[in-house]
């Protein structure tokens, strides 16, 4: 939420800091797409701030009219919270000597306003403005001190890009629980909200580390914790390169990573066989966490919550465990019933979504062992949880989630799969059996992307509608509410899920003529009934896009369009579930000339609570 990056160093080239920011902003604008601005300072410390509500490109065509030969500045791109969409409450913020970007929120900043008296200094709506005039009244010519002063004051989270007047070259960052990473090349230092907007400039990188200060000029990058001492960081490597974060040949990023699907799934399970059984001792995942557990508890939020709803499904059929899945919001202000005998398993593609993390930390309070399912790399919830098993999608730029929540179920199928081991609910062959239907899925899935027809057939009937219904039982109940998520995501369609046997019990009062209903059967042992809540609803007038496995016997009568699934076994029809309610979602946006890969008021990485 709300993209951030800074740049100083002796790039060369008409711009220099300038394109490199709006370059870095176009990667980092999933993040937030409602402003965006930059700040860039001269040589002796004169400051050029462009800012502007819309998207970069709108920024972009601004800072084009009049370049400015900058070699140090910093950008942002936003998702506003405090204060309306407009100019002034665009990034950067300016106060006497001190101009900063922010991604985060500052709790008590009404309360500073009040204790210094700031009211009649700010000219926006923002938290982040009253942060700069705070820096600005503590700082006496040392930003080390200011900064150390400012951690004691403000609540809430926050990564900071700082530029003080007096202090030419230089960006000062400091974070609390907000995402920073940085880089230094031989063109100079770099930091930003994410990978994206630095892989262009290299492969090595490390995460800010929390309560430091970092200061970052053309020579190089220093850190210092918060009694000055110095502090290393730990250097990673990203396995992925520029291409992956761009797209290659596609018209749209969602596309793309719809199709990267059956390959990341291979890249997540492959590595963790052993004799074709998932071993998890390299990742340090002790089986005695898996065997003695009494319950699972899983918490996440949007997609990977849904993807939590199919491990629950998968899980109680397979190893008979009691599992409940929370939304991480509602989570850390309930009463979490939870103790060491839970296993807690936190699910989240950027690992930083901020109520996933609070979550995360109530459940270690309750002395609960901690496994994420994380993507990013280093991300604070992967370092904050006991344990991590990482999806290996690559980067996701779609602020739709696709290829993360297809990783993130092989990750519980994996799971799944130990614990029945372990628990004596598969034999070997049992195991081997299920972990080659887990493989087969990328056939599966890579088949159903290839033969899209009847999928862009239900297209047109769905794009026409205001209204959509998913309906399902059991695992299908479980992958339809992601549909439903997809759907109404991106192409603006209100869409819910019900589980099929709930309708008559007040839903189906809102089925009329043509509404689509979404129909998953593909549960064998729950076929019949479902089909039977399909013909409640087509009777009433719906049109029907059924969703079955290969060779099912349907009387053709109770469907308008029928989607076959290739997959044999029903516990593995998510894969190929998954993409095509995935297209679904795809095409219908596009179909109706919305923007897929930022729909509106949404945001890839949701840092706020
Ligand atoms: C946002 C995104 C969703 C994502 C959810 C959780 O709402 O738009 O696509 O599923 O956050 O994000 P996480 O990074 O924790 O998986």
């Amino acid at each position: 939420m709300c993209g951030i990056i800074g740049y100083s160093g002796s790039y060369s080239g008409s711009f220099c800091a300038q394109k490199i920011l709006l370059d870095g902003l176009e990667q980092l604008e999933y993040r937030g797409y409602d402003s965006a601005g930059v700040a860039l300072q001269g040589e002796n410390g004169e400051l050029f701030l462009r800012k502007k509500a819309g998207r970069v490109s709108v920024l972009r065509e601004a800072c084009e009219v009049a370049p400015v030969n900058a070699r140090c500045g910093i950008g942002h791109t936003r998702w506003a919270t405090h204060g309306g969409v407009n100019d002034v409450n665009a990034h950067p913020h300016s106060c006497g000597r001190v101009t900063l970007i922010h991604n985060g929120i500052i709790e008590n900043y009404h309360e500073i306003i009040a204790a210094f008296g700031f009211a009649g200094r700010l000219h926006s709506e923002t938290d982040t403005e009253v942060a700069a005039c705070l820096l600005d009244y503590l700082y006496q010519g040392d930003p080390f001190d200011a900064l150390r002063q400012a951690v004691d004051i403000l609540t809430g989270s926050y990564a900071f890009c700082i530029l003080f007047a007096d202090q030419p070259g230089k960006i000062f960052c400091i974070r609390n629980v907000s995402p920073l990473v940085a880089a230094h090349n031989e063109s100079g230092s770099f930091v930003a909200s994410d990978l994206t907007a630095l892989i262009a400039y290299g492969k090595s990188y490390f995460v800010v580390p929390e309560e430091t200060v970092m200061t970052l000029s053309a020579e190089g990058i220093s850190i210092c914790d918060l009694s000055g001492k110095t502090v290393q960081p730990e250097i990673l490597t990203v396995d992925w390169d520029v291409e992956s974060a761009q797209k290659g040949g596609y018209p749209h990023y969602m596309i793309k990573e719809i199709n990267e699907q059956p390959e990341a799934l291979q890249n997540t399970v492959r590595p963790r066989l052993r004799n074709d059984l998932p071993d998890f001792s390299e990742e340090g995942i002790p089986d005695a966490l898996l065997s003695c557990c009494e319950n699972i508890t899983i918490i996440a939020c949007g997609t990977a919550m849904y993807a939590g709803m199919v491990g629950k499904a998968l899980m109680e059929q397979t190893v008979k465990i009691p599992v409940s899945v929370h939304i991480a919001s509602e989570f850390r202000y309930d009463t979490p019933l939870i103790d060491s005998r839970t296993l807690t398993i936190v699910i989240s593609q950027s690992g930083e979504t901020i109520d996933t993390l609070a979550a995360l930390r109530l459940a270690k309070d309750c002395g609960s062992p901690t496994l994420a399912i994380v993507n990013v790399k280093g991300s604070t919830i992967a370092r904050e949880s006991d344990y991590v098993l990482y999806t290996h999608a690559g980067p996701e730029i779609a602020v739709a989630s696709t290829k993360a929540y297809t990783v993130q179920l092989a990750v519980l199928y994996l799971l799944t799969c130990r614990l029945a081991l372990l628990r004596g609910c598969f034999s070997q062959e049992q195991g081997q059996e299920f972990i080659s239907a887990l493989l087969s899925s990328s056939e599966a899935m890579e088949q159903m992307i290839r033969q899209d027809q009847m999928i862009r057939e239900a297209v047109k009937m769905v794009k026409r509608s205001d209204h959509a219904f998913f309906i399902g039982r059991g695992l299908d109940y479980a992958f339809s509410l992601e549909g439903a998520l997809k759907l109404k995501e991106i192409s603006y369609i209100h869409a819910e899920a019900y589980a099929a046997g709930e309708l008559k019990h007040g839903t189906i009062a809102l089925i009329e003529e043509k509404m689509p209903v979404i129909a998953l059967a593909t549960q064998e042992k729950i076929f019949a009934k479902t089909i039977s809540n399909v013909r409640e609803v087509r009777a009433r007038g719906a049109a029907v896009i059924l969703i079955v496995k290969e060779g099912a016997q349907v009387d053709p009568d109770v469907y308008d369009i029928r989607i076959d699934l290739p997959v044999r076994k029903d516990e593995f029809a998510v894969f190929p579930a998954a993409a095509s309610l995935q297209l679904l979602a795809y095409y219908t946006s596009d179909a109706k000339g919305l923007n897929v890969d930022k729909p509106r008021n949404l945001a890839k990485s949701v840092t706020v609570e």
